[in-house]
């Protein structure tokens, strides 16, 4: 069994970030994106990883995960010139994958439990496709299947009346026959190959689909709120230890630390309150500060006098000396914050195109 991972797309959701980066490198838990993917399909023992990126951030990309040495397997890029849907991706993997079946995992979910238990399935059942489905509130904003007595009977993608809470996640099963599907569909009205048209292809020429339903966790991170909740998801699952703490870094005795928190090597905590679960990542300096509860902040930031809490903050930022606590914020690298020292005291912003803030 090979593995297929996406990394391309356009991110349209999660601008300004991903004008400047490939969303699946934004980190959660200070561990960028892609790599939980890659760790999972891993750990079920694929070794053979084909990973989907679009040109522009292919340079990128290979630079961050190589050939897959980190992890003991074997990971082959494949470019997708333009992002013309998910099914379009299966159909230039074709001489990647060749006969082989695959699992089909899309980069920007992060599935909490591993993916062992729905290869098992797949091939205990000897079906042509097994899908991951998960009940969701709003599950018009996915594919939808179509359940009777057992079966998936019709998918639909993004329906305005959906017709079962269920939906398709970013995890798919398929043996050869998914080519077929893939190369016999055309695009929809949004100009993509839409993967649920790839499943109502199979179900309507008598393909075998079955399915389970997610037994862990699961989130789609396309939106900037996802990612926090995905952030928050994998903070609180990621110190297994009776105190709660990994402390690498200096913390001095004026500052406190409660609940789950990390602190990486390099890292200086001083004067401050840590109540996790908060990761601190290496070289970063929090001074004088409140860091509440599902924060994750990268490497090199310098945070002094400020009140942070559920928040991503990427690399290299610098906030200082802010009146206000900051919440439910992602911050791109390199974002500065600061108090004017100028007369009039106003707010001055030099911000990029579709920022958001705020006050
Ligand atoms: P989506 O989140 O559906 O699309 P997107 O990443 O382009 O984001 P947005 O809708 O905000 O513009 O993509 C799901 C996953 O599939 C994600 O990992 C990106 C990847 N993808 C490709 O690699 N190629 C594609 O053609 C598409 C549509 C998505």
């Amino acid at each position: 069994m090979k593995a297929l991972i996406t990394a391309g797309g356009r991110g349209t959701r999660l601008r300004p970030i991903t004008h400047t980066n490939n969303k699946h490198f934004i980190p959660i838990a200070n561990k960028p994106m892609i790599y939980y993917a890659i760790e999972a399909v891993a750990a079920a023992g694929i070794h053979d990883i084909g990973v989907v990126v679009n040109p522009e951030t292919m340079g990128e990309l290979e630079g961050a995960i190589g050939k897959g040495e980190q992890w003991g397997v074997k990971i082959s890029l494949i470019v997708q010139e333009e992002p013309l849907g998910l099914a379009h991706v299966v159909k230039i993997s074709q001489g990647f994958i060749k006969d082989d079946s695959f699992i089909f995992y899309l980069g920007d979910n992060i599935f909490v439990g591993g993916v062992n238990h729905f290869i098992q399935s797949f091939s205990n059942s000897q079906t042509d496709c097994h899908l991951v489905l998960s009940k969701v509130k709003d599950s018009h904003r996915f594919g939808v299947p179509e359940i009777k007595d057992g079966r998936i009977v019709s998918i639909e993608e993004k329906p305005s009346n959906p017709k079962s809470p269920f939906a398709v996640t970013g995890i798919y099963l398929y043996n050869r026959h998914i080519f077929e599907a893939v190369n016999a569909i055309t695009p929809s009205p949004r100009g993509e190959l839409e993967i649920s048209d790839a499943h109502q292809y199979l179900i309507e020429n008598g393909y075998t689909i079955d399915y389970s339903e997610v037994t862990g966790w699961w989130k789609d991170t396309g939106q900037p709120e996802d990612l926090l909740e995905a952030n928050r998801f994998v903070l609180d699952q990621i110190i297994d230890r009776p105190d709660g703490l990994m402390v690498e870094g200096d913390v001095d005795a004026a500052s406190e630390l409660c609940g789950k928190v990390i602190i990486e090597k390099g890292a200086k905590v001083i004067q401050s309150q840590i109540r996790g679960p908060v990761i601190i990542g290496e070289g970063t300096v929090i001074e004088n500060s409140y860091i509440g509860p599902y924060t994750s902040i990268y490497s090199d930031c310098y945070l002094k006098n400020i009140e942070l809490e559920y928040s991503i903050i990427m690399e290299g930022c610098r906030i200082v000396d802010v009146d206000v606590r900051i919440e439910k914020s992602l911050l791109g690298r390199e974002v500065t914050f600061s108090r004017g020292k100028s007369k009039p005291r106003t707010q001055k912003f030099i911000v990029g195109d579709e920022s958001r803030i705020e006050l």
